[in-house]
């Protein structure tokens, strides 16, 4: 999977960042690839050379009704000439939304199974009904984590990069925060902000670096306090903020992800929590198709339209 659109960095101007004589930036991940966006680009980089190298000629997933890495794994299952099945969190699910609609389109077998199956989804005994049931395949994790995806994350932060002294990520099972974390310079610190709500995501981190063998030069801080009630849960401040984005800076933040990140850090700029000469860097993952689904699941309209081939 090659990358036709370089990252590019896009300098946000604001009389606010002016004033507490800050630099912001947006590394637009968004725009690293037409189909496969974000840091899905990624994290399935390596595992589907991976697939490759094994002989495999199907990839196997798992996600929710509205989940970014389904909608990316099946665009690049396509284009990498592999078959793609999908394991899909809930019976009752409407195949018909906007993300499994397109992942069906790309070619992905929709499997719908019970939440109590989903969640021993990790599990010997239903890992083996599946392979019972679909024969060989290469195996992707929910979310995509994996050795080979944080392999992939470690290579977003690059010598342009370099200039930044705060960069920031939304967490949701920790492989692109681990990948960058990986990559820091020593005097960088990495923000990590989590869409989940609870503590739990710190102990969580540190045993998948501890598994992972992930190790920083830099610092990493973990923000709790910026779920918007949990995971996909949302406030009217949350969808506010995402349109002032747009009116100021012109780049799109979905409400699950990049939302809750830019809100976190704007929050952090206006109470001085940065230090003055700060360079802060967001890091926009992708996520925009989840818009649509957003718009299906509450009616609201976001104040940009996104479209995916
Ligand atoms: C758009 C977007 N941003 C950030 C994340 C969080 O990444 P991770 O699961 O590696 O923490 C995800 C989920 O994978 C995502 O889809």
């Amino acid at each position: 999977m090659d990358s036709s659109y370089p990252p590019r960095i896009q300098h946000l101007y604001h009389e606010l960042l002016e004033q507490k004589k800050l630099e912001m930036a947006m590394l637009r991940l968004d725009k690293v690839h037409p189909l496969v966006s974000g840091n899905k680009f990624f994290k399935l980089k390596y595992n589907l050379q991976q697939a490759r190298n094994e002989g495999k000629s199907t990839v196997l997933t798992f996600g929710g009704a509205f989940s970014n890495h389904i909608h990316a794994t099946a665009a690049a299952s396509q284009m990498e000439g592999f078959k793609s099945i999908g394991i899909i969190r809930g019976e009752d699910t409407d195949s018909k939304n906007p993300t499994l609609a397109y992942a069906k389109e790309k070619g992905m077998e929709l499997h719908f199974v019970d939440r109590n199956t989903y969640r021993e989804k990790n599990t010997l005994p239903v890992i083996e009904d599946l392979k019972q049931k679909f024969g060989d395949f290469y195996l992707i994790p929910e979310g995509g984590t994996n050795q080979l995806a944080i392999q992939g994350t470690s290579e977003i932060l690059s010598s342009e990069t370099s200039a930044f002294t705060h960069l920031a990520t939304p967490i949701g099972t920790g492989g692109t925060l681990l990948g960058l974390a990986a990559s820091l310079l020593p005097y960088q610190t990495l923000l990590g902000i989590s869409v989940l709500k609870g503590e739990f995501i710190r102990q969580e981190l540190d045993n998948l670096a501890a598994h992972y063998q992930v190790q920083s030069k830099g610092q990493v801080q973990i923000e709790t306090q910026f779920h918007f009630g949990g995971y996909a849960k949302w406030k009217s401040e949350l969808i506010e903020f995402i349109r002032w984005f747009w009116k100021e800076f012109q780049v799109p933040l979905d409400p699950i992800y990049t939302g809750k990140m830019g809100y976190a850090i704007w929050e952090k700029i206006k109470n001085d929590e940065f230090p003055p000469h700060a360079k802060i860097l967001l890091i926009h993952t992708g996520g925009l198709q989840g818009s649509q689904g957003f718009t299906h699941r509450t009616g609201i309209e976001l104040p940009y339209s996104f479209k995916v081939k």
